[in-house]
């Protein structure tokens, strides 16, 4: 696919851009970028921390055909991403991408529907790259990693900008292609909670991985929304 990228030194939330240009009728492709945030959106109505020195993009996404897989997809693009810089990259349920057990990255898509019909969807993605976790809010510290903390070196962003979009080019391709099959068994092999005792809302037990909807499974039941809280 063709990206269009729309650049910002500093933007309060590329999300909100891309979507402001989606209703303006921006085409499939669409990407805003910014080197920071000032007011970053994560999911469930959290911020998204977003100093200069990670990889903050928005993307306008248009006729994809099931997007219950965009999440698990782009998971797979960024886990991609990270693994041939050489980290040991987990995707924990559904938007997390988790390093060493701390979080380096995360996924919002939000979406506008006309009825039964998806218009667009805007995809976000937040990549810790650059700079130390320890510079970090302390409310995130502990939890939050950076790929300079993990390889002890830093990276040129704007070098590696285009493998990252290619990567999830490939991802959002197979997508489009109705690749589910594929996507679910690479997200799968890289599931960070399979096995561990988790809670969701009012549901707890043992995460036995994702089923072909990409639905959680805790013994069994299948959980659709929320947030996964580690009880182990
Ligand atoms: C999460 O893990 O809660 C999702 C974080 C999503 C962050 C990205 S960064 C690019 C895009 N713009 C935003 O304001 N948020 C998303």
């Amino acid at each position: 696919m063709t990206w269009n990228i729309t650049r910002y030194d500093a933007v309060g939330s590329t999300q909100d851009e891309a979507i402001a240009l989606a209703q303006d009728g921006a085409p499939d492709g669409t990407v805003v970028v910014a080197k920071e945030m000032t007011g970053g959106k994560g999911t469930h109505g959290r911020t998204w921390h977003a100093p200069e020195g990670g990889w903050y993009a928005s993307m306008v996404l248009r006729d994809i055909p099931d997007p219950r897989f965009v999440t698990l997809a782009l998971g797979n693009a960024i886990a991609d991403v990270l693994e041939v810089a050489g980290a040991e990259p987990r995707l924990k349920w559904v938007n997390d991408v988790f390093v060493d057990g701390k979080k380096i990255a995360g996924i919002l898509v939000d979406s506008e529907i006309t009825g039964d019909s998806v218009d667009f969807l805007v995809a976000g993605i937040g990549i810790n790259l650059n700079g130390h976790a320890a510079d970090y809010p302390s409310e995130l510290q502990g939890g939050a990693v950076t790929l300079e903390d993990v390889l002890g070196v830093g990276m040129c962003i704007e070098d590696d900008e285009p493998f990252i979009l290619e990567s999830i080019a490939g991802w959002l391709q197979k997508v489009r292609d109705g690749r589910n099959d594929e996507i679910l068994a690479h997200w799968r092999a890289r599931d960070f909670l399979k096995g561990r005792t988790v809670s969701v809302a009012d549901v707890q037990g043992t995460a036995e991985g994702i089923d072909d909807a990409g639905h959680l499974l805790i013994d069994g039941t299948p959980v659709t929304a929320g947030t996964v809280v580690l009880d182990d």
